[in-house]
């Protein structure tokens, strides 16, 4: 799949809509489950270590508590979760909390699985959710280095968990560094 954003610039719209090479149709496939008891013991303990994660989350402005817990080829596992801070965008996401402490702890070992996990102190949250697009760029360097998929799990506080295959999924038109190549 090639292609390139084109720089022509012309005045009418139905002219430009004709110039159209083709259109790319991205699409993915989730894997749902109906709650974590459904998947692997393995994948639930992974579950588990997250939310024991989201429970020590450092969220004192949004409330909004999120613990990640990554399975490293090693057989080690690495917690994170978010930490904010009174300048705002000087606080972490959970999931790059672990994954970059896994990345400056076990540099070189591949990640297999990361479970992703929140909780709202104002509601509860039933909708799993994903990982922001910063912390999906993140997670993508590793996937990208490692040359092996890395299986992401979501969900939130319970309920139905959804499984990426692959980071990519999550991530259609991935940037990578063979653009700056
Ligand atoms: N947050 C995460 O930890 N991971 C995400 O993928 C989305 C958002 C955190 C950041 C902030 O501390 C709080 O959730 C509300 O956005």
């Amino acid at each position: 799949m090639y292609f390139k954003q084109g720089s022509i610039n012309v005045s009418s719209n139905n002219l430009k809509e004709n110039l159209i090479l083709k259109k790319l149709d991205v699409s993915i496939t989730l894997d749902v489950y109906d709650s974590v008891e459904m998947l692997p013991i393995a994948i639930q303990e992974l579950m588990q270590s997250a939310m024991q994660a989201r429970d020590r989350a450092y969220a004192p402005y949004s409330s909004f508590m999120v613990g990640s817990s990554i399975e490293l080829a090693n057989g080690v596992i690495v917690q994170g979760n978010n930490q904010e801070n009174a300048a705002y965008p000087s606080g972490l996401c959970a999931e790059r909390v672990a994954v970059f402490y896994a990345g400056a702890t076990y540099p070189g070992v591949a990640i297999k699985n990361i479970a992703i996990t929140v909780r709202s102190l104002h509601h509860t949250v039933l909708v799993p959710t994903p990982p922001c697009g910063s912390c999906r760029q993140a997670l993508a360097e590793y996937e990208v280095n490692q040359e092996e998929p890395i299986k992401v799990y979501f969900m939130g506080e319970t309920g139905q968990v959804v499984k990426a295959n692959s980071v990519k999924d999550l991530l259609p038109l991935i940037f990578d560094s063979s653009f700056l190549k």
